[in-house]
């Protein structure tokens, strides 16, 4: 490469060059194989290089290169049709497309803020968000995620907003995993919408379990058909943003389902065409989409939303998830794995806490296991712990919020087998020989 080009923009201290990727695995530049413990970012679920996907993106590419976001093509239409009949939950028939996950997210405030106004409700503009979290990368999103390590020197652009605490078992006030933990985060919900008033809140934006942000932390039990009743009594929506949990991820089509979630908008890129393509989707009840088309608002589109080359992409990922039943293998092998890590390193004394859902999995790492002390942010411990793993021939995704620290994220493609959960426990237990 030209010595005149820097890339990434900021160049890494350890540049990192792939060749290709089949399968579960990078292929490297320098001749190695690495297993793709993190699915890129936590994207490729059916791993990398599936034929059928390719053929399926170039016969819509030859088809119908462009058409504006809202006709309908046959790319599109094979995809709301395989969206609607397999996919989303059946009170979520409205499907508004973008590229990624911060337009998603972007799209669902919008929605919810206009669904507020042309209920008569002009006053609840307000989206409150969770302490630990992340929602995207636009000025916007940067906002409303609670991840600080991500808007360091962006202070004077952002705009926060309030939030409430998100459910962390292992860090509960009141103790490790305290029986009073769901009650203790109810009442912090209950107070937070009391003091800003109901009347000026729109939505909470919240993940199902946290993704890499907080390396899934999963909710106290019971925590969150109650605070969905909490939020309905207040008329404030709850956007569910499942960016990362959604397609499979946790073993269930929605991060949502697992807990018997119904929200007004739901929101998942990532996984929705696996990394073939830029797709995003934003879901949302039938009753909000009457309300703001018939107060004559608009919800505009990306350029690039819905392209029909993305849709194939999609579309196929879809099919190959179901035809493959590659959720049940996200249930047995994400178990396997959770089993096969606890046993290796969960007395580890570094290793606090193993958890999650599915394929999506954190461990999370402390100096001192009893007293949960943190290390120092000076130590860069995750990225020591994901460079040694590297080395040892697994990427592990670095996962943490810079308060959240530090934690090993597992997003590992759903058709991972025996051999690779041995590669990925082998490989950590090494990486953490050096802590
Ligand atoms: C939960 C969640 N929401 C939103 C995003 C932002 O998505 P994107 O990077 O596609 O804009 C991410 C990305 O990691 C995510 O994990």
């Amino acid at each position: 490469m030209s010595s005149e080009v820097l890339w990434p923009f900021i160049p890494s201290p350890n540049p990192t060059s792939i060749a290709g990727a089949q399968g579960a695995y990078l292929h490297m530049s320098d001749g190695r194989k690495v297993l793709d413990a993190a699915g890129g970012a936590i994207v490729t679920n059916i791993g990398h290089g599936r034929k059928d996907v390719a053929a399926a993106m170039a016969a819509a590419a030859e088809n119908c290169t462009y058409a504006v976001p809202p006709w309908l093509t046959p790319e599109r239409e094979a995809l709301l049709q395989e969206l609607t009949e397999h996919w989303l939950p059946d009170h979520l028939p409205c499907v508004h497309l973008s590229s990624g996950g911060s337009e998603s997210n972007e799209a669902a405030i919008k929605i919810a803020t206009q669904f507020q106004a042309a209920m008569g409700r002009p006053e609840k503009q307000i989206v409150l968000a969770r302490s630990l979290s992340y929602h995207g990368t636009t000025i916007q999103m940067a906002g409303v995620s609670g991840h600080q390590s991500r808007k360091r020197g962006l202070e004077s652009l952002i705009n926060e907003v309030p939030r409430i605490d998100t459910p962390y078992p292992l860090r509960c006030p009141l103790g490790p995993h305290h029986p009073d933990a769901t009650e203790y985060y109810l009442k912090n919900l209950e107070d937070t919408i009391e003091s800003i008033g109901a009347e000026n809140i729109a939505a909470l934006i919240a993940e199902p379990l946290n993704g890499s942000s907080a390396g899934a932390i999963t909710p106290p039990e019971g925590y969150w058909p109650r605070a969905q009743e909490i939020l309905r009594r207040h008329e404030i929506l709850l956007i569910m943003d499942e960016v990362m949990t959604g397609f499979g991820r946790t073993g269930e089509r929605f991060g949502s389902e697992l807990y018997g979630l119904e929200p007004d908008l739901l929101v998942a890129g990532k996984g929705m065409a696996g990394g073939y393509a830029a797709i995003s989707g934003t879901y949302g009840r039938k009753e909000i989409a009457d309300v703001i088309g018939n107060a004559g608002f608009n919800i505009m589109f990306h350029t690039f939303g819905a392209l029909p080359l993305s849709c194939a992409a999609s579309t196929k990922v879809l099919q190959i998830l179901r035809e493959e039943d590659m959720l049940s293998r996200v249930k047995t092998m994400g178990s396997q794995l959770f089993d096969a890590l606890n046993e290796k390193l969960g007395q580890h004394p570094n290793v606090a806490e193993i958890r999650g859902e599915g394929l999506l999995l954190g461990i999370e790492l402390v100096k001192d296991r009893e007293t949960l002390e943190k290390f120092d942010e000076d130590e860069r411990v995750t990225e020591r712990v994901v460079g040694k793993a590297m080395e040892e021939g697994v990427f592990f995704y670095p996962g943490g919020t810079g308060v959240a620290r530090d934690i090993i994220c597992i997003g590992a493609p759903f058709i991972i087998g025996e051999a690779e959960v041995d590669l990925m426990v082998n490989a950590l237990d090494k990486a953490l020989a050096q802590l």
